[in-house]
């Protein structure tokens, strides 16, 4: 038999969150004057728990046994080896994946989901809002709730609810409520539409409407959260890599050569690469690489800088690779890869050389996707279509070097919702974007008056 899964016992689940952030120089988070923030200037976004958690320099959180409890339904996720696409490619390369489309809500973002619903509902909270771009961390969220008994509310970007008709569904069949994004609910939502009527809406304006929306609910039960960039989504998804370093020790090899995600916010990309990171730090030669679409290229293009995190300037300036936070991308598929800033630890790795960015236009990520239906077989989404594609990259080059490298890669989600896109693909009705320098430098334009890290 052909095919490689490789299982870990539920008795091997990691007990512990990993986090990087101990081994960097992170920088602050800032007011508009530049002074560090202190927890209580985010005490009306979030629970004090997960602010705690968010300002922790530990490397080693203990996950609460109910978490566990909640995450063993899918974890471990297999880890299985790409023989067919491998054959194909003609390569010596050994291609891995970490499978997190195993999970209820079909992508890695139950991870922190499930995390984030548990401490809000620990500290009192009862509702719950946020944003989401694909609808994938809406799904994961609005699961999450479900169990363990929250309100949730989802803005969800405008152009992923139109292309995505089905991810509100699932959300409402968690009980969660799903409007689209700009809405007429929030001031932000509101300003943004009066400028721009047909605009397809962005993360970041979608980020602001939810903050908005948790602070201003007066009961003092509701909260925002948020599925990518934050130290505690990232901690929360290094139980990808801690999995996948046993569950490589299992197949028979030692530390992978080459370590690919795509990258929207950093989480999935973060969790599978972090704990390996720290072997790199120790001397490993190891490639590194996030990956993210050429139509929006924070971390390939856009400097590190201080930035808000949304469009609606209500988060503190947050030490990140950014686009500028007005930056609005073109309506490419990849809905949860349509994000201004990035994760600031994923960011502080980039500036101390760890990582090796990638972008890539949006066509050779569908040709990816579709070569891994069919040889693979399963239907990714299209934001793990740009981690194929990468694979695909190194995997030829390992041909050319006639070198036996070991690649391993996040597959951070199912496609199976996001059938319009490959319709489209199919139907020669896609394009490419490329962002203009032009564009980039006066969407940059806000960020040069802010505090420099
Ligand atoms: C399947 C999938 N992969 C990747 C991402 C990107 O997010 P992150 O960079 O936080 O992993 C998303 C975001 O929505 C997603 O849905």
């Amino acid at each position: 038999m052909k095919s490689i899964t490789i299982n870990l016992p539920q008795s091997e689940m990691p007990r512990q969150w990993y986090n990087l952030g101990s081994e960097l120089s992170m920088q602050p988070p800032v007011d508009a004057a530049g002074k560090p923030i202190g927890p209580e200037a985010l005490a009306k976004i979030f629970p004090m728990n997960l602010i705690e958690q968010e300002m922790c320099t530990d490397p080693w959180t203990d996950i609460p046994e109910p978490i566990l409890d909640i995450l063993s339904r899918w974890r471990p996720a297999p880890l299985r080896r790409a023989v067919f696409l491998e054959e194909y490619l003609k390569t010596p390369a050994r291609i891995y994946y970490k499978d997190e489309s195993v999970s209820p809500a079909g992508s890695h973002k139950p991870n922190s989901a499930v995390a984030q619903a548990w401490y809000n509902k620990q500290f009192g909270i009862e509702n719950i809002v946020t944003e989401t771009g694909a609808g994938q961390w809406g799904a994961a969220l609005s699961f999450a709730c479900s169990l363990i008994g929250l309100k949730c509310k989802v803005y969800m970007v405008r152009i992923s609810y139109d292309q995505k008709p089905f991810r509100k569904v699932m959300m409402n069949l968690w009980g969660g409520e799903c409007v689209a994004s700009p809405s007429t609910e929030t001031e932000v939502g509101r300003s943004i539409l009066a400028k721009y009527p047909d605009t397809p809406g962005s993360l970041g304006i979608a980020i602001g409407e939810a903050i908005e929306a948790a602070v201003s609910d007066e009961t003092g039960k509701t909260r925002y959260s948020l599925g990518s960039v934050l130290n505690h989504v990232m901690l929360h998804q290094s139980v990808i890599g801690l999995e996948a370093k046993k569950q490589l020790a299992l197949a028979g090899e030692k530390l992978p050569d080459v370590i690919i995600g795509c990258a929207g916010g950093g989480s999935n990309f973060a969790g599978l690469a972090f704990p390996f990171t720290l072997d790199k730090m120790h001397g490993a030669e190891i490639d590194i690489i996030p990956v993210e679409p050429e139509a929006c290229p924070t971390i390939t293009r856009g400097p590190f800088a201080y930035d808000y995190g949304d469009v609606g300037c209500q988060t503190p300036l947050i030490p990140m690779h950014t686009l500028g936070h007005d930056f609005i991308p073109r309506p490419i598929h990849a809905g949860g890869l349509r994000y201004h800033g990035m994760a600031p630890l994923v960011s502080q790795a980039i500036v101390e050389g760890l990582f090796a960015p990638r972008a890539l236009k949006q066509m050779e990520c569908y040709e990816a996707a579709m070569l891994w239906a069919n040889t693979e077989g399963p239907v990714c989404a299209p934001e793990t279509s740009h981690a194929i594609a990468a694979v695909i990259q190194e995997a030829i080059k390992a041909r050319e070097e006639q070198r036996e490298k070991v690649i391993i890669f996040s597959y951070s989600g199912h496609g199976l919702l996001d059938l319009a896109g490959y319709e489209k693909f199919m139907a020669g009705d896609l394009t490419d974007y490329a962002l203009s320098e032009e564009d980039l430098q006066a969407s940059l334009q806000p960020i040069s008056n802010y505090p420099k890290p």
